[in-house]
């Protein structure tokens, strides 16, 4: 683990050595008349879309008494199966969010950071933690008033778990910084107040108000995390820049 980027042999950038680099690119016109494979990257990943299944599918509702339940078959109950796959998006998303902000807090835990920028502290992360799990519990209680079953992987479920790796990977990285952490949490909270935005758009649009109003609640509080991360990560970078002694500066 990683207070702080610090200056080191990094040699992957072409001016680390011009000789190399100009040799490099003087070779370059040798790709001209190259063999090129039978069928290019773009046709092969067309093909398969030509064949492809969709990713998933929602199943029927389980239970008479919801309202999809009673209108299963109808045009309502399939434009609120929609309704169902982004709740169980954003239900996956908000499981994942909490296990990001427990990552992060194992990393505040262990003491290795310098010094913690403005008014973080582990107390607000953990605050910002429980409001994801809140989250999750509410879009628990919304698939279940629906009439559909929570614990169903929905195919956009199944999509944004792909989309989530990287995130999670990138938190779990042992060597980052509590910077690039913190830009790890910027891009899942940015994605988490637009998905809420776009939720209260579509549960509106199917007649359901009630929701919306308990969706705008967790908008309000996801743009408090927006807000609180972002000016972390800023003052993280200008820790980052204050700590640095003279020395390790530009004559190193
Ligand atoms: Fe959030």
């Amino acid at each position: 683990m990683q207070d702080r980027i610090k200056l080191g042999a990094n040699r992957t950038g072409i001016a680390s050595s011009p000789m190399h680099s100009e040799a490099m690119l003087d070779g370059l016109s040798l790709q001209d008349g190259s063999p090129q494979p039978a069928i290019g990257a773009a046709e092969l990943r067309a093909s398969y879309r030509v064949d492809a299944e969709p990713v998933g599918s929602m199943p029927p509702p389980n239970t008479l008494r919801g309202v999809v339940g009673a209108v299963g078959e109808s045009l309502k109950g399939k434009r609120m199966h929609i309704l169902l796959d982004k709740l169980g998006e954003r239900a996956a998303y908000e499981r994942s969010g909490a296990r990001l902000y427990d990552a992060f807090l194992q990393r505040l835990s262990a003491g290795v950071d310098a010094a913690l920028p403005g008014d973080m502290s582990l107390e607000l992360v953990q605050t910002i933690r429980n409001d994801e799990v809140a989250h999750f519990t509410l879009l628990v209680e919304a698939i279940e008033k629906l009439g559909g079953d929570p614990t169903v992987q929905t195919p956009c479920a199944d999509m944004t778990a792909v989309t989530g790796m990287g995130l999670i990977q990138a938190m779990n990285e042992p060597r980052a910084t509590l910077a690039q952490g913190l830009q790890v949490l910027m891009a899942a909270e940015l994605i988490d107040v637009a998905s809420w935005e776009l939720l209260i758009a579509l549960a509106t649009q199917l007649d359901q108000a009630e929701l919306a109003d308990r969706f705008t609640a967790a908008l309000n509080a996801e743009n408090v995390h927006l807000e609180r991360v972002r000016g972390w990560l800023q003052g993280a970078l200008q820790n980052d820049v204050a700590l640095l002694a003279p020395s390790d500066g530009d004559g190193e």
